[in-house]
Parts: C-alpha cells; structure tokens; sequence
C-alpha cells in the first residue's frame, strides 16, 4: 500500500519524475532522446554538484536523517480535509447503483461545497483514484463488501467510481437483476468486460442470529451467536479484496429493546454489555480469519467505526452542516471510538496480516456530509449515513491504493538509482 503514497519530503522529486514520465508520452522519438539525455545530464550535473558543494560525511548523515521515520512518516489517516475544486469524482446521477436515498444533490440539496473536499495526510498524499489502472488491475478478481449500511455505501460508491471509466455502462449489471435495498443480504455487481465483481453482504452483526433456547425469559426474542460467525462466511472466503465493518448495530436500541440478546456456546448471556459482546465477536471474526482465509491471496481489511453526528440532549436532533468542523467531533472522542480502539486491539493480537483502516477520526470533522433530509424520506433526518459522492469515495481512494500497489515502482526504481548515483 506505501507504494501508491507519496512522501512530503520526498514529493517534489516523485512529481518531478512523473512529469518526465508524462512528458515522454506525448514526446515524439527524438525529444525522448533528447529528454533522457536531459535526465542523465542532471543526474551527473547533480552528482557533480553535491560531490563538490558537500562533503560526504555530511550526506551520510542526512541519509540517517532521512531514514528516521519520525521526520516524515506518512500516517493516512492523520490529516486535515483540504478545498479541491477536482472533486467530486462522479456524477451520482448517472450512476445506477448509487441508492436514491444518498444522492443528496439528487434530492434537493442547494449547497455543494460538501463535494469539494479531499483529505490530505499530513506527511503524504493519496493519489488520486485512477480508474483505468484499477479497472485493469481488477480484471478475474472478487471484491466483497461485508458489513452494516455503511459497509453498502462504500459499495455502492467503489461502482460509481469504477463506472466512470466504463463506457458502455449495459455491460455493468447486478448478476441476479436485484434492486439496491435496506435488507437485502447480497448484492453483486459484474464489470463483464473487465471479469470481475465488487459484490455487498448484508451481515451486520458479522456473527449468526441464533433461536432462542427453552426456558428463556420472555423478553428473549431472538439471539446472537457471539462464537459463530455468519453462515454467509463461506461465500466471503474466496475473494482478492475483502473489506469488513460492524459496529452500527451494537447498541441497546438494536438489540436489548428489541429482545435480541447474546448467547455464547449455546448459553444465554443476558447479562453481558454489548461492548464485551463486541469484543467476544470480533475475536470470533478473527479467528475466522486465521484459519478460513489465505491472506496470501485475500488482502483482508476492517473499517473502523464511522462517527456520526447527532446532537441534542438525546442525540435525536440531526444539523447537517456547510462546512467541515473545524476539530473533530467530540462525541467521537467520548465515545464512539470505544469501538474502533476494539477493533485495532483485535487486529494488532491477530496473527496473519489485516489492515485496519482508521476512518473514525477522518469521518468525525464530517458533520456536513451526512444525508440529513436530503433522502429519498425526508421526514426521517440522517445523521449516520454520508452522501454519495462524499466520504466513502475517500475510503475508497485509499482501498485503491492497495489495487494499484505496483504503479509507482519505475519511480521508486529510478529514486534508488539516483540514491546509488549520490
Ligand atoms: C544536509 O544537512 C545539513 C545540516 O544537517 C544541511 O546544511 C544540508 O543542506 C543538508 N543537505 C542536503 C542535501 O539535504
Ligand atoms: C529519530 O527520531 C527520533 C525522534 O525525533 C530521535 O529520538 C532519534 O534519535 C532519531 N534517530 C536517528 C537515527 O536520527
Ligand atoms: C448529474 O447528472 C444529471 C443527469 O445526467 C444532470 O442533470 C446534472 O446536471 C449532473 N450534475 C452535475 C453536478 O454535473
Ligand atoms: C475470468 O476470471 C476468472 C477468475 O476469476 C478466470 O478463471 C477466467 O478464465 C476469466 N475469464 C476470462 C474470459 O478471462
Ligand atoms: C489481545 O491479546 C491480549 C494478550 O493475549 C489479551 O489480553 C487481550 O484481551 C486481547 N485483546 C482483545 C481485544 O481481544
């Protein structure tokens, strides 16, 4: 993944590179001669010149410098939201398999600046979603989304941005002719030209729903099975890319006021808070992982929890703004990242390799975002979920890094030759 990220303090050279790389392309043969010959002149000018102007013990000890990661470490997740007048990167109109209820432009949103934004890493950039590559990258591979609502948006918005690079948009269909819906368990999406799918199971809780054993109290309605993960869990397994969440479903409302509570080896735990019951599933989940998944050829990652932004004494009042806020959300910080800190513990004890993407502390200075009323019900306010196009889109910026991993090694290449040459 490091491979499609671009170092500060290593940007400009990397530009620099890729503008060659560009300008080749439109160059005719003899400016590429010329342009090389360009290259290898400042290449030795430049060998020249720093072997004169400095002597090398002071090299030595800037490559030491520059080796320690503390200096510019690029942490993704770590930045601010930043104006890019490039954005948004697709029209939800025209896109079939963004859901109606998230296309808040579509539904009479007036304000766009929302569209506007990308998130910039303070140390690097994630380059931007370059759909050919991706398109060509995905071809004979399986992409599966598994999780809650939020888990079918960023779904729903990966098809969007793939469809763009697409142009006969026929040859894009779901493959048992679904319609997108709130409780649909599967829904799979063929690019046929391309051979492959970005398919959606429904699996909120990632765990079974269990029946309830005799003798159980009344309020008892139904079950879930901490220690059994979903029955859908084989058709997930053979898969390249393979992206989890859970977390929306694990509140009181969900669950105990509904009748629904945890079992574990058969037994009931009425007790049990829904944050151990969190934890006891995930560690369900990864086990799972651990021994049902190859990860030498599934790439397995989990989104951490998605801040919302509900306010009000009870967290019923739903204001969607224009702008970003200016810090991040304070009922993330407080509690919602409970979840999250449980996933990272999960994935860092686990023993094959899982990526944890740390979307909570990007989503929460999201408050404009959000659906608000601008869905396809505008008498039910949305604090929870995000307009398409919007915040899944940077989710998925950064899952394509992972697709187009290999796209910077001439760069990289040339970089350590010019490190050699120094
Ligand atoms: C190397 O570091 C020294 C001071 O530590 C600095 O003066 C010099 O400009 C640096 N050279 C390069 C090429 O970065
Ligand atoms: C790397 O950075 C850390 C923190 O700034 C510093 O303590 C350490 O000495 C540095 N290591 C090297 C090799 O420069
Ligand atoms: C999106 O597409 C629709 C339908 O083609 C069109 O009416 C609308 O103007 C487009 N919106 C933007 C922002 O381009
Ligand atoms: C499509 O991809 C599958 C692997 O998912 C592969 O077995 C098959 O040969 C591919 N078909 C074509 C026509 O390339
Ligand atoms: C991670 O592993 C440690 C040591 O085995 C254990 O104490 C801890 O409970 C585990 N964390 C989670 C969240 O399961």
């Amino acid at each position: 993944m490091a491979a499609c990220l671009i170092s500060t303090h290593r940007s400009s050279i990397l530009k620099w590179v890729y503008r060659k790389r560009f300008l080749f392309r439109s160059f005719n043969k003899f400016n590429v001669i010329s342009s090389c010959l360009c290259i290898l002149l400042t290449l030795v000018y430049g060998y020249i010149y720093l072997c004169k102007a400095i002597p090398p013990v002071t090299i030595e000890e800037n490559r030491s410098i520059n080796s320690n990661d503390s200096k510019g470490a690029c942490d993704l997740y770590d930045g601010t939201w930043v104006l890019d007048e490039n954005y948004p990167l697709y029209n939800a109109s025209q896109c079939p398999f963004a859901e109606n209820s998230f296309n808040c432009l579509a539904n009479g949103r007036r304000d766009n600046k929302y569209l506007k934004w990308r998130w910039k890493p303070k140390n690097c950039d994630i380059s931007r979603f370059n759909v050919g590559v991706v398109l060509e990258k995905l071809r004979g591979k399986r992409v599966v989304f598994v999780g809650d609502s939020l888990s079918r948006t960023q779904w729903e918005s990966m098809i969007c941005l793939l469809m763009n690079g697409v142009t006969d948009k026929t040859s894009v269909y779901e493959i048992n002719g679904n319609k997108i819906s709130k409780n649909i368990r599967y829904l799979g999406v063929r690019f046929s030209s391309y051979n492959f799918t970005v398919e959606f199971y429904r699996s909120v809780f990632l765990v079974q729903i269990g029946s309830v054993p005799r003798h159980a109290p009344k309020r008892v309605r139904s079950t879930i099975k901490l220690d059994e993960l979903d029955k859908f869990s084989s058709k997930w397994i053979d898969s390249d890319i393979l992206v989890f969440n859970t977390g929306h479903w694990w509140n009181r409302a969900k669950l105990f006021e509904i009748g629904c509570y945890f079992k574990v080896n058969g037994r009931l735990k009425l007790g049990m808070s829904t944050m151990a019951a969190y934890t006891t599933a995930l560690n369900t989940w990864a086990s799972w992982v651990e021994n049902m998944v190859n990860t030498d050829r599934t790439h397995v990652f989990f989104r951490t929890f998605e801040g919302s932004h509900w306010s009000g004494q009870n967290g019923h009042i739903c204001k969607v703004t224009q702008n970003p806020l200016a810090q991040s959300g304070r009922e993330y910080i407080e509690y919602r990242s409970q979840f999250s800190d449980i996933i990272k513990e999960v994935v860092n004890n686990m023993s094959v390799p899982v990526t944890t993407m740390h979307v909570t502390h990007m989503g929460s200075y999201r408050s404009d975002a959000h659906v608000g009323t601008w869905s396809d019900n505008p008498t039910v306010p949305d604090c929870s979920h995000w307009c398409l196009p919007g915040v899944p889109d940077t989710w998925n910026e950064i899952l394509h890094c992972d697709f187009v991993g290999e796209m910077l090694i001439l760069p990289a290449a040339f970089l350590l030759l010019m490190g050699s040459q120094l």
